[in-house]
């Protein structure tokens, strides 16, 4: 863990968005197995993964997110049968352009994961949480305006 100038503990945000029909579902089944996750990943329902639109990623960094995971049903079972196929293109050319403007690679992710999928929801989140707690804090992009 990294600690900050106030010897707060740092505690990364993490914003996930999450697919209704899938991925949602996924989190809901981890939770009602006690399967557990970190309390710093906060999830966002969207209908589909392809409601995420990039600048949705953007203005969560800005916010101070730490890192960004955006998951959705599997390719070929997507409830609107192609929302994830283009959230993956979308997101590809995102997560360059987000690599060209400094913020690491490993802070950005697309899973696929479905409503019986608990176990893979929890271990994701699990193992986003702790490679974003060695990245430490993200300043890029971040608006100081948001700032409280
Ligand atoms: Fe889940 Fe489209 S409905 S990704």
């Amino acid at each position: 863990m990294q600690v900050n100038d106030t010897n707060k503990e740092f505690r990364p945000l993490i914003v996930a968005f999450c697919c209704n029909w899938c991925s949602y579902a996924g989190a809901d089944l981890a939770g009602s197995s006690r399967l557990s996750y970190p309390a710093d990943v906060k999830i966002i329902r969207v209908p589909c993964s392809c409601r995420v639109n990039p600048m949705f990623i953007l203005r969560a960094f800005q916010r101070g997110a730490d890192g960004v995971i955006i998951a959705g049903c599997h390719p070929g079972d997507c409830h609107y049968t192609s929302g994830n196929y283009f959230a993956r293109r979308r997101m590809t050319l995102l997560f360059s352009m987000l690599d060209y403007l400094g913020i690491e690679r490993e802070r950005t992710r697309v899973e696929w994961i479905s409503a019986a999928e608990g176990a893979k929801f929890s271990a994701t989140m699990n193992e986003f949480a702790e490679t974003i707690s060695r990245l430490g804090e993200n300043r890029r992009l971040e608006d100081l305006r948001c700032k409280e």
